[in-house]
């Protein structure tokens, strides 16, 4: 009986004669060239994904805006492949971001900033750039980018008091029971909306990010994000469209099944149809998380009481989200040994008690300078490393599909 395929595998993702394939690539061939943990990513999975996306909101009629978060991943050549897509632009959330997105050859009005933490350098920076679009979050940045760009078009970033992330995640919720720092609450939004205006400011777009991750459990407190949201635009007049975020999730465990995107577009289309606004959205993961893999070696396969543990030339400060977010990178062998398949805690080389990538998996046996693939590490894993114990070197490269 042939080998069922494991739940992760597509076409650009799979083993081929026991080598696992990726982009067209043989994944360990590729990583024994390099000594450090390498990143892979790709092209041709990124443009898919962005694809997708604008199928989805082309379905909700024109005009819309699709931005790729750069926060997830903002490797130079992947930026600037972006720029090959459809995408209508970068959401950028810090000075670095916007003038990052800059170099990689995005012009200032493919560009939303979401003014997290805004500074006074930060407001005269964006002075300097009126083509970019910005979504202020607290009535401190109204005021500083009032000060700086009066007259400026601006949305305003609200909180809707609800949360929504991978498994209901309370630490992937931007909103909820527990109170955020992020964006406007409807208590605030009437000062909001007064402060704009006594600046001179226009608000012509609403902005919402309620979470990370979410998939099909969550649609229905989406949902309700989005009958909030309709709340608050209907106190906007003149209001030309509603950011809706990012926070579109993926798969990452073997039951996941994949975000009903028909069911997100009714949701969409049923809370704010009728309301003649341009809906726009801004993910990062899921144009950038399943398009990447890192690539570790193998340093140690061994017992410890009753526990084995393969020990990996990396750790949880090249990615982070399965030791902060519980959102785990599948590990994958790259060029699986024969022989009895046995549970695994699979450990960074972190002097941490959380440098843990994954307990208890089934590993069939490895041996030291093997290559292990986690899957899942396009978004959020290079962009939010550090060096940590002086640890932390890596590669990336963008995989073209005819290389
Ligand atoms: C304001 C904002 N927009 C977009 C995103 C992208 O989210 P995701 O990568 O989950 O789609 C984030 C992520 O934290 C965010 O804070």
């Amino acid at each position: 009986m042939p080998t069922p395929e494991p739940w992760w595998a597509r076409d650009d993702l799979r083993y081929e004669q026991g080598r696992l394939m990726f982009c067209g690539h043989d994944v360990a061939a590729l990583a024994g060239a390099f000594a450090e943990p390498l990143f892979l990513y790709d092209a041709r999975r990124l443009r898919h994904n962005v694809q997708r996306l604008h199928e989805l909101l082309a379905g909700l009629g024109p005009p819309f805006r699709l931005y790729y978060a750069m926060k997830a991943n903002r490797f130079r050549p992947l930026l600037c492949e972006l720029r090959q897509t459809p995408l209508h632009g970068l959401d950028v959330c810090s000075p670095e971001e916007l003038r990052e997105a800059l170099a990689c050859g995005w012009r200032p009005g493919q560009l939303s900033y979401t003014a997290h933490g805004m500074m006074p350098e930060d407001a005269a920076l964006l002075a300097a750039l009126p083509e970019v679009h910005v979504n202020c979050d607290t009535l401190g940045a109204i005021r500083l980018l009032g000060e700086h760009s009066p007259g400026r078009r601006i949305g305003l970033r609200i909180n809707p008091g609800i949360g929504i992330g991978y498994a209901d995640s309370e630490r992937l919720s931007y909103a909820g029971a527990i109170t955020t720092k992020f964006g406007i609450y409807r208590e605030q939004f009437t000062e909001a909306l007064a402060l704009a205006a006594q600046h001179g400011l226009q608000v012509r777009w609403l902005h919402c990010h309620a979470g990370c991750g979410y998939l099909d459990a969550q649609l229905p407190s989406f949902e309700r994000v989005l009958q909030v949201v309709a709340g608050f635009a209907e106190r906007v007049p003149g209001l030309q469209g509603v950011n809706l975020g990012g926070g579109l999730g993926l798969p990452h465990r073997p039951g996941d099944a994949a975000l009903d995107l028909a069911r997100w577009r009714s949701a969409v289309q049923a809370q704010l149809g009728g309301a003649g606004l341009e809906i726009a959205i801004e993910p990062g993961d899921f144009i950038a998380k399943d398009a990447g893999m890192l690539v570790l070696r193998v340093g140690y396969d061994e017992v410890k009481r009753d526990q084995r543990f393969v020990g990996l030339n990396g750790g949880f400060n090249l990615a982070v989200e399965p030791a902060f977010y519980d959102l785990p990178c599948e590990p994958v062998p790259c060029r699986p040994r024969p022989g009895p398949v046995a549970p695994a805690t699979l450990a960074g080389n972190i002097n941490e008690a959380l440098d843990i990538w994954a307990a208890e998996v089934a590993l069939p046996p490895v041996a030291p300078g093997d290559f292990m693939a986690l899957l899942n590490a396009g978004g959020y894993a290079s962009s939010m490393s550090s060096n940590h114990c002086l640890r932390g070197q890596f590669r990336e490269l963008l995989l073209q599909p005819d290389d």
